[in-house]
Order: structure tokens, then C-alpha cells, then sequence
């Protein structure tokens, strides 16, 4: 038996879940969502797939999406999905099954689990102390999850929240696409590093003249802002003085280049 794990993380609360469940399951392979499409149809009978990402505006990431709409999957893969967030109760795992069930697949498998926000163009991200607690509450029932994975047991996805979620998603993260991150700025701290761009999933950011620019095709993942070693990116007014938030386990090597594993 091997699984795949498929993530997206842009503060690395979904690859730190992404990694543990990989351990607790045991040869399986992970890969960022980021990277390139599998070539061949993935999945069957003797090797499980799970989905681990943030909850983007009460629904699933666009580059998420894209992802699973492409991906094609083996018929009867026992199929898990794991998503996070600052503590929404809304239907990004009703989505995720309802792009699977057009290949004729069903989540065998989905939970959410409650990890440290970063949504800090929003609210004030927690303190160290708090998002600690949150990730000890987090990873108990991370590795609840992987043991009724590994058993293969199965936790149907209950839908809820569909029409707000589905509202919510497609109003905040499906418009002004190329306008939306025109309002990142950065301050005369930046050193011109070139970090905020080389974690950004998608190539947003050009460095010109040891200065970061937008490209106006935005993910909105917030990677760039929270990886700036020198806090040196603001989203116009809303994130002067709030703290960033990366998740303690993971590196920003982890986040640039895509972790990928081939076996955990
Ligand atoms: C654009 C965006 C939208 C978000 N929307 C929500 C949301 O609707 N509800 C929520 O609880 N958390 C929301 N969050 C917080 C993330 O889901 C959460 O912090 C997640 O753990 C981040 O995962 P990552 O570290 O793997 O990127 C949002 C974050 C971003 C960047
Ligand atoms: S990561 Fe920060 S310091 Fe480095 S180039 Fe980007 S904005 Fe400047
Ligand atoms: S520009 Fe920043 S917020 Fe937009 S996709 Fe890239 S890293 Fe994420």
C-alpha cells in the first residue's frame, strides 16, 4: 500500500498536517499542489489519496481547485481530505466532494481541524503562546486522523453552510482578481531579499530593482506577507502593526520550493 498526499500551504499549517499524517501512515509519498499535474491517472485500489489545505473564504483555494478539477483519479481510490482553518464552519470539503463526484469519486474520508489564522489583511493573527496551544490541541487530532485513515475508516463529508460558503467564496475570491493585490506595499525596511517572491505559489511577484512587484494575478495565499523576514510587507493600512504568522514547524525552504516527498 502508498498513498499520495496532495497540499497547498501558504504558512505551512497544511504541509505541518500534510507531514504528519504522512508519518503516521507510513510509506507515502507527498506533493504540493503547487508543483506540476500528475501525468497519469492517480490513486486505485491499493494506494490512497487525501487532499490537506486552507480554508480560503469560508470555501476551497482557487489553485486548489484547479488542481482537483484537473487531477484524474482511478476509480474506487479510497480518497481523504483534511482541511484547516482559523475555525470556519463552512462547506470546503461539500466543494471538494462535489468536484470529485463529476470523476464518479466520493471522499471515503474528511475532517477539518482548528490551526492558527493568518489572515491578517482581516484580524490580528494569535500570539506565539496562543497559536501553540492551538497546534498541541491540533496535533492530537491530527494523529486521530491519520490512525482512522490507516484503518481505512470511513467519515463522509456532512455538508453545511452550502449557499453562504459558496457566496462568500466566489465573492471575495473571485473578484477584482487583478486588482486585489495592487494594495501591497512594502516599506523602506525591505532589503531586497527576494524571499516574498520565491514563496509565492504562483510567480506574482517579479523582483525589480531589488524591489518586489505584483504581477495582478494574485492567490491571495498571503505566503509573501507573513515569510518577509523584515515584516517589510504591508496590505495598505490594514496590517501596520499586527504580528505575522508562520507556522513553527516549517521553513521557508519548505514553502519555496514545494516540498515534495517521495516516501515518508
Ligand atoms: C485568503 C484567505 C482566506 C481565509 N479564509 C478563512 C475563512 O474563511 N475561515 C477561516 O477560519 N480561516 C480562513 N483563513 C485562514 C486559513 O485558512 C488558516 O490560517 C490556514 O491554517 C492557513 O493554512 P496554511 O498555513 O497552510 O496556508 C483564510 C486565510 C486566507 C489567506
Ligand atoms: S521578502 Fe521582504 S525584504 Fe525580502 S524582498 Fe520581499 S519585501 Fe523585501
Ligand atoms: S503575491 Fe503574495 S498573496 Fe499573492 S499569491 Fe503570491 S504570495 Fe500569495
Amino acid at each position: 500500500m502508498c498513498s499520495t498526499i496532495y497540499y497547498f500551504s501558504a504558512t505551512g499549517n497544511s504541509l505541518s498536517i500534510a507531514l504528519q499524517i504522512a508519518k503516521g501512515l507510513g510509506n507515502c509519498a507527498i506533493q504540493s499542489m503547487v508543483a506540476e499535474l500528475p501525468d497519469e491517472p492517480v490513486g486505485g485500489p491499493d494506494n490512497p489519496i487525501g487532499f490537506v489545505f486552507p480554508v480560503f473564504y469560508n470555501g476551497l483555494p482557487r489553485l486548489v481547485k484547479r488542481f482537483v478539477e484537473k487531477l484524474v483519479i482511478f476509480p474506487k481510490t479510497y480518497c481523504f481530505a483534511i482541511t484547516n482553518s482559523g475555525g470556519t464552519r463552512a462547506n470546503p470539503l461539500g466543494m471538494l466532494e462535489d468536484i470529485l463526484s463529476e470523476k464518479g469519486i466520493r471522499l471515503s474520508y474528511a475532517d477539518e481541524i482548528r490551526m492558527p489564522g493568518n489572515y491578517i489583511v482581516g484580524h490580528e493573527v494569535p500570539s506565539s503562546e496562543k497559536a501553540q496551544k492551538i497546534l498541541d490541541a491540533a496535533a492530537g487530532k491530527v494523529d486521530k486522523a491519520a490512525r482512522a485513515i490507516a484503518g481505512g475508516e470511513r467519515k463522509p463529508v456532512i455538508k453545511k453552510a452550502e449557499l453562504w460558503s459558496e457566496i462568500t467564496n466566489r465573492n471575495f475570491l473571485y473578484k477584482n482578481i487583478d486588482e486585489w493585490d495592487k494594495k501591497f506595499v512594502t516599506t523602506s525596511i525591505c532589503t531586497g531579499c527576494g524571499l516574498c517572491a520565491e514563496v509565492c505559489p504562483v510567480d506574482n511577484i517579479k523582483i525589480i530593482e531589488r524591489h518586489p512587484v505584483w504581477q495582478h494575478s494574485c492567490e491571495r495565499c498571503l505566503a509573501c506577507i507573513h515569510w518577509c523576514p523584515c515584516e517589510a510587507i504591508e496590505y495598505g493600512k490594514k496590517t501596520i502593526g499586527r504580528r505575522r504568522y508562520r507556522n513553527p514547524n516549517i521553513k521557508a525552504e519548505d514553502i519555496k520550493k514545494g516540498l515534495t516527498c517521495e516516501n515518508i
